[in-house]
């Protein structure tokens, strides 16, 4: 598990010339522990900025973080994007082997076991090109969970798979998170997914602020054909609904 602590985060594209563009706005927030974040909003306010100051692919203006691991080490991070990613040309397994450090015989356990847990303990030896969309995704998960992160960064994982699709594998993710010890911070546009898989949700208006932090307090397993679940939803979705309309808050950058 991993300690993330973002302290007054600044980030403006362009920052000095006549086109900045900041998308970034004084974010401070903390996550430990075995807890699933969600980052939401709507498209175009910073989320995949935000995830990829964190994981450290894009710099940031200003401010402070930090990722460590629970015991104080530099934090092992696992990612899931939109897209699986995987190469056509290796099998499931390979991809899977391939962003591991070693491929010992405990390492090939763990992908092995990982396959089964999402449902694909018989397509190791699959080409991707061989599975549906949803497969394909599938792996990109058992893929992030075999490098046993401490934090699991997931970028709209389910945004591209339909309803039926993601919905299945919504529920298989909180099954497996459930049973691992990760800090997750999760992506996405969309509420009343946000509800069903998080304990916390940090809401992004545009602009790059945070509009709401909000706990969510529900028993797990949780299920979309949950009452409780359901009425969570429309509470959030409705909250939400002030933000709806509300121009970008244009700042001065720095
Ligand atoms: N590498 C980049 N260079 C310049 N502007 C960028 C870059 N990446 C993202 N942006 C801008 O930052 C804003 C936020 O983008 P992004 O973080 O992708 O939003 P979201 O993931 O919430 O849809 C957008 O206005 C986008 O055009
Ligand atoms: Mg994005």
């Amino acid at each position: 598990m991993a300690v993330l602590t973002v302290k007054d985060l600044y980030k403006t594209f362009g920052a000095g010339t006549p086109r900045a563009n900041r998308v970034l706005d004084n974010i401070s927030f903390d996550v430990r522990g075995q807890t699933f974040v969600s980052i939401v909003g709507p498209s175009g306010c910073g989320k995949s900025t935000l995830l990829n100051i964190i994981s450290g692919v894009e710099t940031h203006t200003s401010g402070q973080i930090s990722v460590t691991s629970d015991d104080g080490k530099p934090a092992r991070m696992g990612y899931v994007f939109q897209d699986p990613r995987l190469l056509p040309w290796r099998s499931v397994r390979k991809n899977m082997l391939y962003v591991q450090d070693q491929a010992d015989d405990e390492t090939n356990r763990r992908v092995d076991k990982y396959l089964d847990m999402v449902g694909l303990g018989k397509h190791g030896d699959f080409w991707p090109g061989q599975l549906s969309g949803g497969m394909q995704q599938r792996v990109g998960i058992a893929r992030a969970f075999a490098v046993e992160p401490d934090l699991l960064i997931m970028d709209e994982p389910f945004s591209h798979l339909d309803a039926i699709t993601a919905r299945a594998l919504r529920e298989q993710l909180q099954d497996i998170w459930s049973q691992s010890k990760k800090t997750v911070v999760f992506v996405t546009h969309d509420v009343v997914e946000a509800v069903e898989l998080s304990d916390r949700i940090i809401v992004l208006q545009p602009g790059g602020k945070i509009f709401e932090d909000i706990t969510i307090d529900l028993p797990r397993p949780r299920r979309q054909t949950d009452p409780a679940v359901a009425t969570l939803q429309a509470e959030v979705l409705a909250r939400l609904e002030r933000m709806k309309g509300m121009a970008p808050q244009v700042s001065a950058a720095p």
